[in-house]
């Protein structure tokens, strides 16, 4: 398993390019399933999750073309078979095949999904949402398996937690269902407008996107159709945080502003010099950051993709902080391994406190899961010494060779393979 070696070094300076979205990207992969015509996408990150995904479509005969960030996907050939587990386990974003199967062709066995360990995350709600459609589910040695006796027909679905993946499944299962589908209290999040807006040019009928109620008129089939995944918030968002961490000026480009704004109304109150453009963030030295409390939730609320990383920039700030998480019920995990790098957070259920004005001392800390380990790779660059963080495959799920970005800016880093 790899590790990286990071050498605290404060001194990083430049301009970062963020590149696509990769929760984005997932389900607009998945998207093609519902179409016998050619799905071209641009942008689209070269990390883990999406090579997993790949894999997996692959083997339902999907053919799949990717040259660097560009793919072509055509599942014409598309076969229902039972999804492989050992990338089933790997990802949780797996369960979005679910949706489109059911489209298709009215049957789908898939084992249950794996990912990050944040939480017991069931998919509860993507299950209810579909049997509103007129799917049948049992489940069976650790396989869902989903049958409709008709075609899938519209319905009023009520989300009791506006979920973002079982708002995207819902959302593709209904595009080819018969007549009206209703999604209340839907996601917000801009992957489902992007999600929405890939369906929308592949000819589906939507309205509503980026609100809480989103109508969907069923059509008989979709078309080939091109589009250009969204930049990663949650990329840019960790860099920017680094960025005030560093205390030095950098460059955050290729971004869409307005999806970032919970994170930078934040980051102004606790001090930061930030320079907000329409599709960029010039990050400047502060004066003095000072403490804030936060609380994570659903877009366009703070994202709890970004409380880890957030976490880490507290510690050092001046003043006692706390965050309280509402979105998953154990995203502490790397907590005690920000504390084996000398800051001095406290557990109280779901709420974390944490003392500002501590200083990083390189360790060897363990990486739990993707945010976790990107929150740790922060903390050690501003780190006294050398730290060591094991198991980054984690990191490789969701950021475009970390190592390489970083070390662009300056930073002394490098992986050690095992
Ligand atoms: C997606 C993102 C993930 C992000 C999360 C919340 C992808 C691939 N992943 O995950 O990075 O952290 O949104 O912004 O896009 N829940 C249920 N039953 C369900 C579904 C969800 O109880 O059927 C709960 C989960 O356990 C969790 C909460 O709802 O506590 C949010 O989950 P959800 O919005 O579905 O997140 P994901 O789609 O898994």
């Amino acid at each position: 398993m790899d590790k990286l070696i990071i050498t605290g070094n404060k001194n990083l300076k430049g301009c970062i390019n963020i590149h696509g979205s990769k929760n984005s990207a997932l389900p607009i992969i998945v998207s093609s399933l519902l179409s016998n015509e050619n799905l071209v996408l641009s942008n689209v990150p070269n990390v883990d999750d999406i090579n997993n995904m790949i894999t997996l479509l692959r083997g339902y005969r999907v053919k799949i073309n990717k040259n660097n960030k560009s793919i072509i996907i055509n599942s014409k050939n598309v076969k229902n078979i039972s999804a492989d587990y050992d990338i089933v386990r790997k990802m949780r974003a797996s369960i979005l095949i679910l949706g489109p199967l059911l489209s298709r062709f009215g049957y789908s066995k898939i084992s249950l999904p794996g990912g990050c360990a944040i939480g017991t995350r069931p998919i509860d709600i993507h299950l209810k949402g579909l049997s509103k459609l007129g799917v049948k589910f049992e489940i069976e040695n650790g396989f869902v398996i989903a049958k409709t006796a008709n075609n899938l027909s519209g319905n009023k679905i009520k989300l009791p937690f506006p979920s973002v993946g079982a708002t995207e499944n819902i959302l593709m299962a209904s595009v080819l269902a018969k007549g009206e589908t209703v999604i209340q209290n839907a996601a917000k999040e801009p992957e489902i407008s992007d999600l929405g807006n890939c369906l929308i040019s592949m000819g589906s009928k939507i309205e509503g996107l980026g609100t809480n109620t989103i109508h969907i008129q069923g059509v008989t089939q979709l078309n080939k159709a091109s589009h250009k995944v969204i930049p990663d918030r949650i990329v840019a968002g960790t860099f920017i945080i680094l960025a005030v961490m560093l205390n030095n000026k950098l460059e955050i480009k290729n971004v869409i502003t307005e999806h970032l704004e919970s994170l930078t109304q934040v980051l102004k109150k606790m001090g930061a010099n930030l320079t907000i453009f329409k599709r960029s963030i010039l990050v400047s030295p502060s004066k003095k950051l000072k403490s804030h409390n936060v609380v994570t939730s659903p877009y366009p609320g703070f994202p709890t993709d970004l409380q880890a990383q957030l976490m880490s920039l507290m510690c050092i700030v001046n003043g006692t902080s706390q965050i309280k998480e509402t979105v998953f019920e154990n995203r502490f995990m790397h907590v005690p391994e920000l504390n084996r790098l000398g800051a001095n957070i406290t557990l109280n259920k779901d709420k974390a406190f944490i003392e500002g004005n501590q200083t990083f001392k390189g360790a060897q800390v363990m990486a739990s899961d993707l945010r976790a380990s990107v929150s740790l790779v922060l903390a050690a660059l501003c780190a006294e010494g050398d730290t060591i963080v094991n198991r980054v495959y984690h990191l490789d799920r969701g950021y475009e060779k970390i190592e390489v970005y970083l070390r662009e800016l300056g930073a002394k880093i490098k992986r050690e393979k095992f």
